[in-house]
């Protein structure tokens, strides 16, 4: 008897819990099988600007902690190689194994064109882990032309055949692009060589997202991974905004997890930065719901009065590159 009276109040406090009517995977277990067949987690772990092997050492040791599984590395962020040593310790540290955790690397926009392939084989070396599970052209554009030179559109064809060739050489399991749009985007599904993208990671936050962009990507099952979701290193426009804040409130969670659990919510991946353990796993415990009405507030932010300059993006915009 007495237990059945425990259980009144914890029924009570599961009607008002709108995780009660609505089934959350754990962000941490939340994967998405791509269109190659491979799973990715939905969460992973943003590297850019985390440099130096004590502090990779530190930051990934409390992400495995949290339970990220996936590490968001690139040639330009000049941390792969530490990446890879760290992990040679951390793995067992955490029970882990290498198929346990899912690795993405990018191309530098130096590397685009022929010299792509032997990138790929840099960046694994780098990494010194057998293989990566995703390799992504990082940027439309070759640093070594003008973003408007046409001749762009050549390079990045070029280097999609030398990834293709990676793929089949065993150096990574999947590829993709970031930062590419509709055009971009399209421009390749026309010529493949063979392979698809599995992935196109860009820019996305409530501030700045392109519903024609997600579009596509979901036509064609390519998965949307947001980066900067945020609004990158140092930058509090989206952090400290009052209608973030004020359903963050409501909620009873931080505007990072807020500005986390909006993308989530939509199926699009994730891929937050941060270097405090106490960021790291607040940014992956994201179990719980954004009502309707405040998801349709933060889809609708960028057109909004909420925001001091609507659709403003933070980082590179692509469209400036032919
Ligand atoms: N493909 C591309 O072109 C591209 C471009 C940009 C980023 N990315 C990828 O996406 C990842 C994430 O994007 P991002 O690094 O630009 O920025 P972000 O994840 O939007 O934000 C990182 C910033 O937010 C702070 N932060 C993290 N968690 C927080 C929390 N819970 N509360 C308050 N502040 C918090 C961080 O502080 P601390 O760092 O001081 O902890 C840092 O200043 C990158 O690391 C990179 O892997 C890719």
């Amino acid at each position: 008897m007495m237990a059945r009276l425990f259980l009144i109040p914890i029924l009570l406090l599961s009607l008002f819990n709108p995780a009660f009517f609505e089934e959350i995977v754990a962000a941490k277990d939340q994967k998405y099988t791509l269109n190659n067949g491979a799973s990715i987690p939905m969460v992973g772990f943003g590297t850019w600007q985390i440099q130096g092997a004590d502090l990779i050492k530190q930051v990934l040791d409390d992400a495995l902690a949290a339970g990220y599984r996936l590490i968001d590395s690139a040639t330009l962020y000049g941390n792969e190689a530490d990446i890879g040593k760290a992990l040679k310790e951390l793995l067992p540290k955490h029970n882990l194994s290498r198929k346990d955790i899912f690795i993405t690397s990018k191309l530098s926009p130096a590397d685009h064109g022929e010299k792509a392939y032997q990138a790929l084989e840099s960046s694994l070396k780098n990494l010194d882990s057998g293989y990566i599970d995703l390799y992504l052209i990082h940027w439309p554009a070759s640093f070594a032309l003008n973003a408007s030179d046409p001749k762009n559109a050549e390079l990045r064809d070029e280097s999609w055949k030398q990834l293709v060739k990676g793929v089949k050489n065993g150096l990574t399991k999947s590829i993709g692009v970031s930062n590419y749009n509709v055009r971009h985007l399209k421009e390749l599904l026309k010529n493949d060589h063979g392979i698809k993208p599995v992935v196109n990671q860009v820019e996305w936050h409530p501030n700045y997202h392109q519903n024609e962009l997600l579009e596509l990507c979901k036509k064609e099952n390519i998965l949307l991974q947001a980066y900067s979701s945020l609004g990158g290193t140092g930058n509090k426009n989206l952090l400290e905004n009052a209608e973030i804040k004020k359903i963050a409130d409501k909620l009873g969670k931080s505007p990072a997890q807020v500005l986390l659990r909006w993308s989530l919510q939509q199926n699009i991946a994730i891929i937050p930065k941060a270097r405090s353990a106490k960021y790291i796993k607040q940014n992956i415990d994201l179990d719980f719901i954004i009502p309707n009405e405040d998801m349709e507030i933060l889809n609708n932010f960028n057109q909004a009065k909420y925001i001091v300059n609507p659709n403003k993006k933070y980082i590179w915009n692509p469209d400036t590159v032919a």
